[in-house]
């Protein structure tokens, strides 16, 4: 015991890498927070870590298998003696569970996404030496078997966490300017190929409370922009009782389902949508200079989310929409619930009331029994809607989905290859007609970072003065746009500011501009 004690002070420095989407992010998050008020340091250094810890994606197979090529790695230099506590975190062990112990004994622990909570006692458990899955140590809150929509005590716990975080400006992305805001945990969906549902478990959505706090905190300790996640956010909807004082008005609530009154004298039930949520969060956070949101489902998702979108000139003017499949048999077999001719009315809908919509999606390529002809249909179906891009996958048959076991991956390797570069090519070339478009345009950007030194990027030779510092940032629609100033202390001046540049030349990736200066809001 006074042994364990004795290491367990010395194990203070911890590496931590992240794989996979933003939820994970926002988990690294949360994790480096909580262990950091624990006296634990962060470094970026792997080989020097006292702990290592991954935070995983189930989401394809190349992800998992980058980790488990580095807990190979770690496995070697424990045997030939480094002192080393190794952890992994998130979906790959939330899928594979106790086996990951058999299979890779130089892990120490491991921990599902749904019990980050017990993550500083596992972590203390593993410093001292014990060697047990969190499957062991607690009635594990599994999200595999959290199947209703209620929120459980796990939730609860989970949400104290997002909470937490939002009082820390320490551990956000851009120097604490952009930040995200979790909405909606899981999802209800079960796409064929997606093992989200069963990692992450149902779609749970957290109280509108805790959310617009969350955004008031994060904004008034510095953040500028904030990402609203969910798997599917146009799903959010939650009901709740509201306290009435006895004038029939609303009494303030303290925190989720907390308010300053014991017992309230009536209360009646609201429900929130998602329109409504951006609402309250654009007027109740009034110095919040962008919010975004990511992911959004190409059905159920009203007029009314795109109406508050037009709206309110502080909500950004961009969707990230996956589509995954331009084919219908396909689509079908996917389990999307919506045909291409639903996914176009959807998009023309959009653009019909924000004109200026930026549109981005998924595409998945070499799904099982996948032709030319469907191929094709997607290449069409990328045209037709003038994506700003794509990020396009390799169908990657994943366990525990309903696709691997009901379809065999027979998709030639060679042709999910050939497509694969095919629609980055063509998406190159109508990113490029959606960039020229802004020509002669002044935009707004969030300026995120001094731009990496190149003289070429993207296909546009940059005009680089010398003496002159150039800065990168994001436009509303997520177009990301470079711009010079004069010296480093005025780059820092507008680090994290939204500022007009007007737009000089364009390629597939990227905006060139100048900023106009005269337009800056002193
Ligand atoms: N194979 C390939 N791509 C996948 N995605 C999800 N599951 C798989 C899979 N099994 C992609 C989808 C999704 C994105 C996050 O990852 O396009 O939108
Ligand atoms: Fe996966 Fe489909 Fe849910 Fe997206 S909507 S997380 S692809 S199951």
């Amino acid at each position: 015991m006074t042994n364990a004690t004795s290491q367990f002070s010395d194990m203070r420095t911890i590496y931590l890498e992240t794989f996979g989407c933003q939820m994970n992010e926002l988990d690294s998050e949360l994790v480096q927070d909580q262990l950091t008020a624990l006296g634990y340091t962060f470094q970026g250094e792997r080989a020097t870590a006292d702990v290592v810890l991954f935070n995983t994606c189930s989401v394809r197979e190349q992800a998992e298998n980058k980790v488990l090529s580095r807990i190979g790695e770690l496995g070697v230099e424990k045997i030939e003696g480094r002192e080393v506590v190794i952890g992994m975190l998130g979906c790959l062990p939330e899928r594979e569970g106790k086996k990951l112990l058999g299979t890779y004994p130089q892990l120490d622990f491991i921990c599902g996404p749904s019990e980050l909570d017990h993550l500083p006692t596992m972590l203390h458990n593993a410093v001292a030496g014990e060697r047990l899955s969190a499957v062991e140590r607690s009635a594990l809150q599994g999200n595999r078997s959290r199947r209703s929509a209620a929120l459980t005590a796990a939730d609860d716990n989970l949400e104290l966490l997002d909470l937490a975080r939002a009082f820390n400006p320490d551990h956000r992305r851009s120097s604490g300017k952009s930040a995200y805001v979790r909405i909606t945990r899981g999802c209800n969906k079960f796409c064929t190929y997606c093992v989200v549902p069963n990692t992450r478990g149902a779609e749970v959505h957290r109280p509108p409370c805790a959310i617009v706090e969350e955004c008031r905190v994060l904004v008034e300790t510095g953040a500028v922009e904030i990402t609203l996640l969910g798997q599917t956010v146009n799903h959010y909807r939650y009901t709740h009782d509201i306290a009435l004082n006895s004038e029939g008005r609303e009494v303030p609530q303290i925190g989720p389902g907390l308010t300053a009154f014991k017992k309230p004298l009536d209360s009646t039930q609201r429900t929130t949508t998602f329109a409504n949520l951006l609402k309250r969060i654009h007027d109740e956070v009034p110095n919040l200079l962008r919010l975004r949101f990511v992911t959004s489902y190409p059905i159920d998702f009203g007029n009314d989310i795109l109406e508050v979108m037009r709206d309110c000139p502080r909500i950004c003017n961009y969707l990230h929409v996956p589509a995954q499949s331009g084919s219908n048999r396909i689509l079908k077999l996917m389990n999307r619930g919506y045909t291409v001719e639903e996914y176009l009315e959807f998009i023309e809908r959009a653009r019909t009331i924000i004109p200026e919509v930026e549109i981005a999606g998924d595409i998945i390529v070499g799904f099982p029994t996948e032709t030319e002809e469907d191929f094709e249909a997607t290449c069409d179906l990328i045209r037709k809607v003038q994506f700003k891009n794509n990020f396009v996958f390799h169908y990657s048959p994943r366990p525990g989905t309903v696709a691997i076991d009901r379809f065999e991956d027979d998709v030639p390797r060679e042709n999910k290859r050939r497509w694969l570069n095919s629609i980055l090519e063509l998406g190159a070339e109508i990113s490029g007609d959606v960039h020229k478009l802004y020509e002669g345009k002044t935009v707004e950007v969030f300026v995120e970072r001094l731009s990496p030194k190149e003289t070429k990027k993207a296909g546009i030779e940059l005009m680089w003065e010398s003496g002159k510092v150039q800065l990168s940032g994001r436009t509303q629609g997520d177009l990301i746009c470079v711009f010079d100033v004069d010296s480093k202390e005025e780059a820092n001046m507008l680090m994290g500011c939204v500022v007009p540049v007007k737009i000089t030349s364009s390629a597939p990736l990227l905006l060139q501009g100048t900023l106009q200066t005269s337009l800056l809001v002193k």
